[in-house]
């Protein structure tokens, strides 16, 4: 066992653990967080992203052992700051099942919230780490596009 201390959703956290346990587990079992879901469970799906210090990461790949000092954001967070985002994921013609959007709206922050400022093929790239099996990854790329030019509806709740 050892002993972790990290930040998720600006709440300081600290645990006793297995090193090897994932986030992703850590997550549900430990801090009822449960947007960030098990999809393929080996990197491939996005459906379990979180951010760490603001970068997407799939959190099924990362261990106890490499949580000391960070910051973590899920999906409940940003849903929360920023219902906008789920929103437009709706009206473009996404989040249609659900599984996938938690990975999505992680994303989407990091994108719309960077100092870059990403091109649609930039966005497509970095959407390219998620799928989503009932609309495909297009409308996500629209409502994030959308939502860069129109950033006065992301004004924090
Ligand atoms: S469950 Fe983590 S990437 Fe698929
Ligand atoms: S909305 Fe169903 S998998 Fe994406």
């Amino acid at each position: 066992m050892i002993k972790v201390n990290f930040i998720v959703n600006n709440r300081a956290i600290t645990l006793e653990i297995h090193p090897h346990t994932t986030l992703l587990e850590i997550l549900s079992t430990k801090l009822s967080l449960f947007e960030s879901k098990i999809g393929c469970g080996n990197g491939n799906c996005g459906v379990c992203s979180v951010l760490i210090d603001g970068e997407p990461v799939n959190s099924c790949q990362i261990r106890a052992i490499d949580l000391e000092g960070v910051v973590i954001e899920t999906s409940e967070k940003i849903d929360n700051d920023y219902p906008e985002i789920l929103k437009q994921f709706e009206s473009f013609g996404g989040a249609q099942c659900g599984f996938c959007v938690s990975g999505f709206i992680v994303s989407a922050k990091a994108i719309i919230f960077s100092q870059k400022k990403f091109t649609e093929e930039e966005i497509r790239d970095r959407f390219s780490a998620h799928i989503c099996q009932c609309s495909g990854n297009y409308p996500y790329i629209q409502a994030t596009l959308f939502l860069m030019k129109n950033r006065d509806l992301l004004t924090k709740k």
